[in-house]
């Protein structure tokens, strides 16, 4: 049986990442700061799912939850994550840009870094790291956000040299627009919605689900020989070619 370590499991696109890894019948632990929620995700997964409450982010919390995640990884799911600045009182001064800068470096670069190295020597051969990126790094507009998805992609190359002669891929994703998550806080503006859709050349906003589907193929055999790429899923919004 497979095992699958979802961060930002709790919720969003991670929650349904776990769903479909249990629904192929793969053990999964899903990860995230808020106890409660990781519990309620869990429980609604059933039996296949388990949680473990960890910032990623915060180096000591990621070496002490190592008790508690699988002794062998077969696909690790870099997913936890979003834009801190979403919600954040504005910033003073370059003290607060640093501070509000950090914040999103270390919710999006830190969090993949720091997991993907704690359990470097727990993943299997011909296993998968799957990170998330977005849309927002490739066509601008969110400062330091889109700036700390940039980041997870160059880093990711790095990753996939070192992993590739253990027969171990990683690559990135990069969605567009994705509804039915906790990404916006108390929500979208009707007008930026109305926009982020009229993008997609499907005229539709994207799902969990469109990116669950992804991770599952690239952590799939079919994907073997996918290595150090970024996907774009984004109905079309930016093109990667
Ligand atoms: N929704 C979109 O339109 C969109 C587009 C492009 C990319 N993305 C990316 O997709 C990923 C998933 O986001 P989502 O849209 O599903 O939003 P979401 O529902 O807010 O999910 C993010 C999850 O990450 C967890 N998380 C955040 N910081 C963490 C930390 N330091 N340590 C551990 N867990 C942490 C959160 O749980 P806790 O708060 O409990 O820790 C939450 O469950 C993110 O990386 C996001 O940047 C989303």
């Amino acid at each position: 049986m497979r095992q699958i370590v979802v961060t930002g499991g709790g919720t969003g696109i991670g929650r349904a990442v776990a769903a479909a890894f249990a629904e192929q019948g793969d053990q999964v632990v899903v990860t995230g700061r808020r106890k409660d929620v990781l519990a309620q995700t869990a429980a609604a997964l059933g039996p296949l799912v388990r949680a473990v409450a960890f910032d990623a982010a915060d180096p000591a919390q990621v070496e002490a939850a190592l008790a508690e995640l699988p002794d062998r990884v077969d696909v690790l799911v870099n997913n936890a994550g979003g834009n801190t600045d979403i919600g954040a009182e504005p910033t003073e001064g370059l003290t607060g840009l640093a501070a509000a800068w950090r914040a999103n470096l270390d919710a999006n670069l830190l969090s993949a870094v720091l997991v993907t190295t704690a359990l470097r020597d727990r993943l299997a051969r011909g296993g998968a790291v799957v990170s998330l990126s977005s849309i927002a790094a490739h066509r601008g507009g969110s400062g330091s956000y889109g700036a700390s998805k940039a980041a997870v992609e160059a880093w990711n190359l790095t990753l996939a040299q070192q992993l590739g002669p253990g027969r171990i891929t990683a690559n990135v994703i990069a969605p567009g627009y994705i509804e039915d998550t906790d990404f916006f806080g108390e929500g979208i503006a009707p007008a930026r919605r109305a926009w982020n859709v009229s993008q997609a050349l499907n005229n539709r906003p994207g799902t969990p689900a469109d990116i669950a589907g992804t991770v599952l193929y690239l952590a799939s055999p079919a994907a073997s020989h996918v290595t150090g790429q970024t996907i774009h899923v984004n109905g079309g919004s930016f093109s990667g070619r």
